[in-house]
């Protein structure tokens, strides 16, 4: 393979930062045997600190509602055939309930920003998850708050945030969403969460409309200078109803690379083989995994919303057949050598012990 991408790999894996410039020959420059030596060392990593074991999240779709309007998503509030829905407090107890049963250890809470979930509806449902069952982490993914509002959240119980800041590239962000979204907002979202002692998820889309080599590069350094909890990263699939209905969606290769390199840039990180992985192929999650990825995110919403949440076209995991998404899962993960725990699966501080020595 090209030495010089080999001798960047290496530094990343003994811990060295790397220039913009440097990651930007590492997209450049990839081919398949870059992809299969970095996805190699990522694997090690993973292996080194998580083991074989696969963190899970129970998701609830828990409204589709939103306010905002941003140009990739098919819950966007122009879009009028999206057919609305807001499950009550009872049904989101009673999917929690099912989880915790199921042997989840997290809730992840997510929808559109509906006004309807103001502090006091929302720390109301977080309390009474946490007083149910103690043990269990639950997450939230509710999108851009005040700062006093995650505050609230936080002492309602609240341990995690997932909020992706979409790209890294201000000037990207003003082509992904209206003018009244600002990349500085969500930006200082995401500080305000890890202030208020918040295990904190960001994350982008791959192969976003309008995203360069160069936009690439500036989001693997992001991800070495805000060192997240987690990061959620998947390709953008395109959705009928929206002006990028037309654009071409990202690929399971680059976003596999992608997630071999995070691995390497921050080993401890939380990095979720995505359901939007698994819709541009069969067994994409299963190659998230083997890419270095080491959490998955079961579908826990009431089967008859399931199709309404859909964020892009042919969303997997939304028919009858899927309403035990634990089980299918753990078939494929114990289909590549890997098993889900029953464990909140927080993310571990890396022992500096660790040396991957280069496989070549
Ligand atoms: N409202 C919350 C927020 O903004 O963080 C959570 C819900 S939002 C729909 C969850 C994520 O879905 C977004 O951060 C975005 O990255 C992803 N998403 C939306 N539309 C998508 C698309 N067309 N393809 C792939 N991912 C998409
Ligand atoms: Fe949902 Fe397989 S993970 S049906």
């Amino acid at each position: 393979m090209d030495e010089a991408l080999r001798a960047l790999g290496d530094r990343l894996s003994a811990g060295h930062s790397l220039s913009l410039e440097e990651y930007g020959e590492l997209i450049r420059r990839r081919d398949p045997e870059a992809a299969a030596y970095f996805g190699d060392l990522a694997v090690r990593w993973r292996k080194a600190v998580y083991g074989t074991a696969v963190f899970t999240r129970g998701l609830i779709e828990i409204s589709n509602i939103c306010k905002n309007d941003c140009l990739y998503c098919g819950i966007r509030r122009s879009n009028a055939s999206c057919r609305r829905y807001r499950l009550t407090e009872a049904e989101i107890l009673s999917c929690a309930d099912e989880g915790y049963a199921l042997g989840f250890r997290t809730v992840v809470l997510q929808g559109g920003e509906d006004p309807y979930f103001t502090d006091p509806v929302l720390c109301g449902i977080v309390g009474e998850i946490k007083r149910r069952h103690p043990d269990c982490a639950v997450t939230l993914s509710m999108g851009e708050r005040s700062r006093e509002s995650y505050g609230r959240l936080r002492d309602a119980g609240a341990d995690r945030y997932l909020l992706r800041h979409e790209t890294a590239n201000p000037v990207h962000y003003g082509k992904l969403h209206p003018p009244e979204m600002s990349w500085d907002h969500r930006m200082r979202c995401l500080r305000d969460l890890r202030d208020l002692g918040y295990q904190v998820g960001c994350g982008f889309m791959v192969g976003s409309p309008y995203q360069t080599e160069e936009d690439l590069a500036l989001e693997l350094k992001f991800v070495e200078d805000f060192r997240p909890d987690m990061c959620g990263i998947g390709p953008f699939l395109p959705h009928r109803d929206t002006p990028f209905r037309d654009a071409a969606a990202g690929t399971l290769e680059l976003t596999c690379y992608l997630l071999s390199l995070i691995r390497l840039i921050h080993p401890a990180v939380l990095l979720p083989a995505t359901t939007a992985l698994g819709t541009v192929h069969p067994l994409g999650r299963e190659k998230g995994i083997q890419a270095g990825a080491n959490v998955v995110m079961p579908n826990l919403s009431p089967v008859s919303v399931r199709k309404q949440y859909e964020l892009y076209d042919n969303k997997i995991c939304t028919g009858e057949e899927s309403a035990q998404c634990r089980g299918c899962l753990d078939r494929r993960m114990r289909s590549i050598g890997y098993a889900l725990t029953t464990d909140r699966g927080d993310p571990r501080p890396v022992n500096v012990k660790i040396r991957i020595k280069s496989a070549g």
